[in-house]
């Protein structure tokens, strides 16, 4: 090992995909956007298939043109209206397209080609999505058309933190397309979070995102039973000794307040390790807690060694279990650290951390 090393776990990703589609009892439309939250969009789409899984959804066609080259048959839905002027590179990719103005519908019929679309519906949410009283005419209007409905669909606000506000954008989108025949269409709303409580039947597929990648979060009580799929770890590669009164790394940001030993370990915010981590974080070093005792740095975090035995390439684990399975630092952990969300810090880990595959 060098630098850092982001292992990604296939037996755990599986069992939660299963595990998900157990419990929805729909199907499932694995979010892969921002590299699969960070586990590599190729890897995630051919365990996914593994798993049953045939759709995915990705923010730009990029994204979409991995999926296809990994799985072609795989189906993708581009969760927002790309430019017109790529519209040439759907239709070559064969993505499914979210659609909710006006004048892009207008363009996609004017090109006279037949693409998939999915109508958005604006519940609450107000990023995108037609809002439900133009509904009827956007659906009118694509049903008469070259284009093909494949699907109908929203997204909520607050689903991890408010299943009563979630159940209103619920009621506001049975009740926008209650004139609608909904038999042969993809009717898709939850997220993760929402998955946990939503059971309702008249929908048909899910969006998955952050569950699928082992972090469970929603706003009513669960089994548990989702598992990590991502770990991280690098070494020890520099070991210093400093007298009580000095202060490592940028800004001094801490003076040692005693004689300490001081662990460098290759990895920085530049692997997308969070500069926020330090003053609350730590990493495990031989199965001990260690706490950062100074700025993260772009390539390279410094640790507190002082109470501990510990050699040059020891491993460090940033993210995931010690080895003997007593401590475990978690997505959240690092989240609460850098008072952000979870779903940051798993798209934020760099394509410079080597992913290993652990069957
Ligand atoms: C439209 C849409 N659907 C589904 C998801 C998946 O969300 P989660 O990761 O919370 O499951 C996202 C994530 O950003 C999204 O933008």
């Amino acid at each position: 090992m060098d630098r850092g090393y982001i292992y990604v776990n296939k037996k755990s990703f599986v069992k939660n995909l299963k595990y998900l589609s157990q419990i929805s009892k729909k199907k499932t439309c694995l979010v892969v956007k921002a590299n699969a939250y960070g586990h590599g969009i190729k890897w995630s789409v051919r365990n996914a298939r593994e798993a049953g899984v045939e759709w995915f959804a990705v923010a730009s066609i990029d994204e979409g043109v991995q999926v296809k080259e990994e799985f072609k048959d795989s189906r993708v839905l581009l969760l927002a209206e790309p430019s017109v002027g790529q519209l040439d590179n759907i239709l070559k990719n064969d993505l499914d397209l979210t659609v909710y103005s006006d004048s892009f519908i207008d363009a996609l019929i004017d090109t006279g080609n037949e693409y998939n679309v999915h109508l958005k519906i604006d519940t609450g949410m107000h990023r995108i999505g037609c809002s439900p009283d133009k509904f009827d005419y956007l659906f009118e209007k694509i049903n008469d058309s070259n284009l093909s409905l494949a699907g109908i669909c929203t997204h909520f606000p607050l689903a991890d933190t408010d299943k009563g506000h979630t159940q209103n954008s619920i009621d506001l989108f049975k009740n926008t397309i209650s004139n609608v025949d909904i038999d042969n269409l993809l009717c898709h709303v939850d997220n993760s979070a929402s998955t946990f409580y939503n059971l309702d039947e008249s929908f048909n597929m899910v969006r998955i995102g952050i569950a699928a990648y082992g972090i469970e979060i929603s706003p009513v009580e669960s089994e548990n039973k989702l598992l990590p799929t991502m770990e991280i770890k690098t070494r020890v590669s520099n070991l210093q000794h400093r007298k009580k009164g000095e202060a490592v790394s940028y800004g001094k940001a801490k003076i040692l307040d005693r004689d300490s030993v001081i662990a460098t370990s290759p990895i920085g915010y530049g692997d997308g390790y969070p500069w926020n981590s330090f003053p609350d974080g730590h990493v495990l070093v031989n199965n001990k807690i260690c706490k950062l005792i100074g700025r993260v740095t772009m390539d390279q975090i410094l640790i507190d060694v002082t109470d501990i035995n510990v050699k040059v390439d020891d491993e460090v684990t940033v993210l995931g279990k010690s080895e003997n399975g007593q401590h475990e630092i978690t997505v959240t952990d690092i989240a609460q650290w850098n008072k952000t969300i979870e779903w940051e810090i798993l798209t934020n880990m760099s394509r410079r951390l080597e992913r290993i595959e652990i069957e």
